[in-house]
């Protein structure tokens, strides 16, 4: 997993288990579905909320629980961009910049918030570890174009007065809602 170097050992979280509350969550998962393994997107998810990311020892522990081998949970999880397959910042935040997007602002998006977050150009954290900027491809919200989306969240029609509300939803702790694209609150300056 991962791009490491040769001789450089991947980050890992060394043995994980679940917590008995986690378990109760993961019978009731499993308890939504005819099958197991139909729930391995929300097994993820939780592994993902507990441990930040999927390493390979999160990941093998999730295939122990589902009853599947590591490599298929592997190829689940890096088919969704939403799993994070690396250490990163609590909020990954992925901005569009396919077409849609792009002609509606994507780029004046990303400058605004590596600027707000003083993103470093190289790895795309933020200083104090909490955010990673991404560009992503389109995640097929175009009509609500220039968006983002952050863990299960997408913000659409984004403006800086948007990112600003939103940014501190997340340093509050309290993230918000993804809230409901209002055509009349486009306010971005498009490029000329
Ligand atoms: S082009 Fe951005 S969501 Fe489709």
């Amino acid at each position: 997993m991962g791009s490491h170097s040769k001789g450089v050992p991947a980050p890992d979280h060394g043995p994980v288990d679940w917590s008995a509350e986690d378990k109760v969550k993961i019978e009731e998962i499993f308890q939504r579905y005819p099958e197991r393994r139909a729930g391995l997107l929300p097994v993820l998810w939780l592994a993902q909320q507990k441990w930040g990311w999927l390493s390979e020892s999160v990941i093998r522990r999730v295939g122990l629980t589902m009853g599947l081998p590591p490599s298929d949970v592997l190829a689940v999880a890096s088919f969704y961009t939403m799993f994070k397959k690396e250490p990163t910042g609590r909020y990954v935040l992925q901005v569009c910049h396919t077409l849609s997007c792009a002609l509606r602002g994507a780029d004046q998006i990303v400058s605004y918030l590596e600027g707000k977050l003083q993103i470093d150009p190289h790895t795309g954290h933020s200083p104090d570890g909490m955010f990673k900027l991404e560009r992503v491809e389109c995640l097929a919200s175009c009509g609500s174009a220039p968006m983002m989306q952050v863990d299960e969240h997408f913000y659409e029609l984004l403006t800086p007065q948007k990112i600003d509300e939103i940014l501190d939803g997340f340093k509050s702790g309290r993230p918000l809602p993804t809230p409901r694209p209002e055509a009349d609150q486009w306010t971005w300056n498009r490029v000329s």
